[in-house]
């Protein structure tokens, strides 16, 4: 039998309010001068609140005097007895009365409440006796309602406008915990507490580091995230945590974006998958979790304020999705909106998302903002977005709330509203007062351990085996890199844990059995030993201006020393900063290629291997030096375990089995976006639109490094027996996978569409479906199924605000990467079907470029900037802003020669030599609305103008037949003058 939660609700905030008032003078206290109070008072004696439950219908519920009467009628077929009782705070059953309801008729509890003036609990019971499966249950302590699943109504009918403002802002947090929530004791509202992150508890103490987002999606294995966010769950409940602030669900638009490492892939589907699998494990335990950050949030570069211009299909097509999947199959706790804007707008401050998120996805948690997020404290309560997090000044944020509601600028049922998502999540922990924090270590380390050493290398994905370089055993290794004795466990942020040791790839190499590693070599790196907490480039000796040198003869004499020669590249990672296309980062620096080439050709000499291990978080260029190398695993960021998941995989005690989830792309200017992101601290434009990851090579067939899905084994599988069969329930697809190699392993199965263009056109590649074999002894097979719902088949149609799935042929696929397909089959869909008719559109945006089938990208090879780190003159500078940071490379730091002078101000680069320039490209803050010429010169005495660029231009074009060495871009005098990066390309 189901009480409608409604009914109850409404019933008894009119009950007790009654109930409390004509009970004497202790009872409710409140504060007469809080609006919320006048709101409360108004509500109605003796309301007439019908509201179907199915089986019942509250008619009518009256307090009079010291009465109240609670009338019920049956609907449906109902018939049978249900009890209500008044208890003491002694327990004792003050009055109570069992009920007979038959269908269709009204019956009526009557009871006496004068005595009700200190602790007593009130219980409807559908059951008869009432007491276990009680329907409701609302206990009061002095006389004042405390916060239960039945009475967060009533607790926020007896909240003062202080106390309401108060709950929806967090209070900062001790011990690197985030934040958490204001407690009122009087009406039985604990705090809870709120910590990062997605890949380990961060606190200012050791907890454990679990793989990162990438590693653990690239197990493609739900049940090994579940079985890690449960242990993860548990580091929280020994912390007194309850809500961790992860999973990261940002789709991996951009290679270069800072908080990859955090989130799981450019795919929304296996996002979304991957993330209720994140979800169900924690909150199986109890711990809730904070799907992040919603939505369009990827990138670092002026995420603060930056707006993110995207179309509203591809924003509902691929950022949106994944927390629609989610939500879906994981009622998460709690959503947490993002930094920047989309299309102008802050997230926080966008009903219309938030609209979506709540009416659409069926999200019922609470939303929280991220840390010290930007968006207005009115803008955020309007739209829903209930909790303003990372306050830095709790006080005047809840004095701005208060008087938001005394001058009607936020009404005070948006705030309730919001009070109500967050009691209801405090509710939803279970919390209460006598929750501690930090009461001890992490429990069962080596448990814990041992599963992240297992999910680390489940997550490695080996990209290249040739001849069988892989595994190695009983054999001898020289170990290069800084980073093979500094090895990263993880990304910097709000993402990073601080953890009790990482092994590093050395050690775990050590640690293997038959394993003999080359002493002479290790001394090398004598001087990086130590993992450092603090990130700066001088702590960190994986930043690649300290790698360590290594000579031809250092070289010559380990490949006469050991049998295999192993490198490992790390980059660190981090929130707050994006990758760029440069040498130590994107590319290898001169000293990693120089070592690498020497190592190759050393050991190659003698017939022996080389093996190179990629410790980042993001995609990183491969293709100009794969060859020198026999072997390359990408063993990403898999948590503290480190070393020991890598000798695993390199000894082959774990058959790799782990495949890519974001594309590797040949050269970064292969990427969809290359030309216009991270844009400036105004806007980034998602030119790609649809086209993000693999949607976009396969559809506009750009050859990549390593394609999405990819991974290889030491062993060999066979596909077979694909079946495509439409059922009730969706599409459901299957195929036989068979270990035909020799050693057991386990296989990554991927299922695609292609749908038919109608009136959206569509990437030839969708992911719809995938699964994961176990471990196979050779000769053994599995078959893996999946069901392809309309879900995944829909497309946005914007001009409709509707969802459809168009009539046409389907392309159902099934491979072992998106590249790698071995069979395919079609189904057609002989009319369109109305999935959805949104009432959510989101507000119009007008159109601006992107790609299309018809537009594709404009490929231009600028070739090598001649700026980059080039020395710089300026006329002047402001601090924070100098000279250096407008030929840096990135275009989220800026040269500013804020100020007045009489002079005109200028900016001169110095390419080095005289060169011959074919383009310059200037990035311009785009509110520094002031016209500027740009000129060059081969003495710097001697200047020819080349143009005068009108404001909102940026690039020079007509610069062929121009040879110079110094380029020059003047302002007028008095102007404001602001620039991210001058970009000169030629040879
Ligand atoms: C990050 C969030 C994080 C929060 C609390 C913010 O800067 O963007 O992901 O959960 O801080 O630490």
């Amino acid at each position: 039998m189901h009480i409608n939660k409604k009914y109850r609700l409404l019933s008894f905030i009119t009950a007790m309010l009654l109930l409390t008032s004509c009970a004497g003078g202790d009872v409710v206290t409140t504060d007469s001068a809080s609006d919320s109070r006048a709101e409360q008072t108004t509500l109605d004696t003796g309301s007439e609140e019908a509201v179907s439950s199915g089986e019942f219908e509250a008619a009518d519920f009256t307090a009079d005097g010291g009465n109240f009467t609670a009338k019920f009628v049956s609907v449906n077929d109902f018939d049978g007895e249900v009890s209500f009782s008044l208890t003491d705070g002694t327990d004792t059953v003050k009055d109570s009365k069992k009920i007979t309801i038959k269908a269709g008729e009204s019956c009526e509890f009557t009871g006496e409440a004068s005595f009700l003036s200190a602790d007593f609990t009130l219980a409807f019971s559908s059951k008869p006796g009432g007491g276990e499966g009680e329907d409701l249950k609302i206990e009061f302590k002095n006389g004042l309602v405390q916060l239960s699943e039945d009475s967060v109504d009533l607790v926020i009918d007896a909240m003062t406008l202080e106390e309401k403002a108060a709950l929806v802002v967090s209070l900062p947090a001790e011990r690197a915990m985030a934040a958490n929530t204001y407690s009122i004791e009087r009406l039985g509202v604990p705090s809870i507490q709120f910590a990062d992150g997605p890949a380990g508890l961060r606190l200012d103490i050791a907890t454990i580091g679990y793989p990162t987002g990438t590693t653990l999606a690239s197990t493609w294995n739900n049940a090994t995230v579940q079985k890690i966010t449960e242990y993860l769950a548990d580091d929280c409940d020994t912390f007194g945590v309850e809500i961790l602030l992860a999973p990261g669900l940002n789709i991996q638009k951009e290679i270069f974006g800072g908080r990859n490492f955090e989130y799981f892939s450019e795919d929304p589907y296996l996002t979304g998958m991957l993330a209720s699998a994140y979800t169900l494990g924690l909150q199986s335990k109890g711990i809730g979790v904070s799907l992040k950050h919603y939505a369009a949030n990827n990138q670092e570069t002026a995420r603060g304020v930056v707006s993110s211009k995207v179309t509203e299909r591809a924003l509902r097509e691929l950022y949106l999705k994944a927390f629609d999947y989610a939500v879906e199959n994981s009622d998460p706790y709690t959503v947490m909106t993002s930094y920047n804007k989309i299309n102008g707008k802050y997230t926080s401050t966008r009903g219309d998302l938030i609209s979506i998120l709540r009416d659409e996805f069926g999200f019922d948690g609470c939303v929280l903002s991220d840390w010290e997020a930007s968006g207005s404290r009115d803008g955020m309560i309007k739209a829903g977005n209930d909790m303003y997090c990372g306050s830095r000044d709790v006080a005047t944020d809840v004095q701005e709330i208060i008087r938001l509601v005394r001058t009607k600028n936020i009404k005070i049922e948006n705030l309730d509203s919001c009070c109500k998502n967050v009691l209801e999540l405090v509710v939803r922990t279970g919390a209460d007062f006598s929750q501690q924090r930090f009461p001890g270590r992490a429990r069962n380390r080596s448990e814990k351990v041992t599963a992240v050493r297992a999910a680390g290398a489940e997550g490695m994905v080996l990209l290249k085996n040739e001849g069988n370089t892989l595994p190695i055993n009983n054999t001898s290794v020289a170990v290069f890199g800084n980073a093979s004795y500094v090895t990263e466990h993880g990304g910097y942020g709000a993402g990073s844990v601080v953890v009790a040791g990482v092994i590093s790839v050395y050690n775990g190499l050590k640690n293997a059995e038959g394993i003999t590693v080359n002493a002479d070599v290790a001394a090398l790196y004598s001087g990086c030993r130590k993992h450092p907490h603090v990130l700066t480039p001088e702590a960190n000796p994986t930043n690649d201006e300290l790698e360590v040198v290594i000579t031809r003869d250092i070289a010559k004499k380990a490949a006469e020393e050991s049998e295999y020669a192993i490198f490992t590249v790390s980059r660190m990672t981090m929130e707050g900063a994006d990758h760029t296309d440069r040498r130590g980062d994107f590319r290898l620096n001169v000293v990693e290629e120089e070592a690498l080439t020497y190592i190759s050709e050393e050991f190659h000499a003698k017939g022996k291997k080389v093996i190179v291990l990629i410790n980042t978080g993001n995609p990183i260029e491969v293709a100009s030096w794969r060859d020198m190398a026999d072997a390359i695993i990408y063993i990403g960021l898999p948590g503290e375990q480190v070393g020991n998941s890598a000798a695993d995989v390199l000894t082959g005690a774990v058959n790799p089995s782990g495949k890519l989830t974001s594309t590797w792309p040949v050269s970064y200017s292969d990427t969809p976006c290359s030309e216009y992101f991270p844009g400036n601290t105004t806007e980034t434009v998602y030119y790609d639109d649809i086209y993000v990851g693999y949607r976009y090579y396969k559809t506009f067939n750009v050859e990549t490094a390593y394609e999405f899905g990819y991974g290889l084994s030491y062993t060999t599988f066979e596909y077979s027996d694909f079946t495509v069969n439409e059922g009730n329930d969706g599409i459901t697809l299957s195929v036989k996978v068979k270990n035909t190699g020799s050693v057991a392993g386990s296989e990554v199965v991927q299922f695609y569409v292609t749908k038919p263009d109608g009136k959206n056109e569509h990437p030839v590649a969708e992911l719809v479906g995938y699964g994961k074999t176990s471990i196979l002894e050779a000769g053994s097979e599995e078959t893996i199924t999946v069901t392809v719902t309309d879900k995944e088949l829909m497309t946005y149609v914007t001009s409709d605000s509707a969802w459809i799935v168009e009539k046409g042929e389907y392309k159902f696929s099934v491979g072992a990467s998106v590249d790698d397909i071995k069979f395919d089959k079609s189904v057609t869909k002989a009319a369109e079907t109305l999935v959805l008719d949104t009432e959510n559109a989101c507000e119009p945006l007008e159109s601006f470029d992107i790609i299309t089938k018809e537009t594709p990208k404009k490929t231009e090879n600028l070739g090598e900037n001649l700026a980059l780190d080039k020395p710089v003159k300026v006329s002047g500078q402001e601090a924070g802003c100098e000279s250096f940071y407008a030929t840096d490379g990135s275009v989220g730091t800026r040269w500013s020669a804020l100020g007045t002078t009489s002079e005109k101000y200028w900016i001169t680069v110095d390419l080095g030599e005289v060169k011959d320039i074919s383009k310059i490209k200037i990035n311009w803050e785009s509110n520094a609305k002031e016209n500027f010429t740009v000129k060059v010169s081969s003495d710097e005495q001697n200047w020819t103008t080349l143009k005068k660029v009108e404001y909102s231009s940026i690039t020079v074009n007509e610069c062929s037949g121009t040879s110079a060495r110094y380029v020059r871009v003047e302002g007028k005098a008095g102007g404001f003058f602001s620039i991210y990066e001058i970009a000169v390309y030629g040879e």
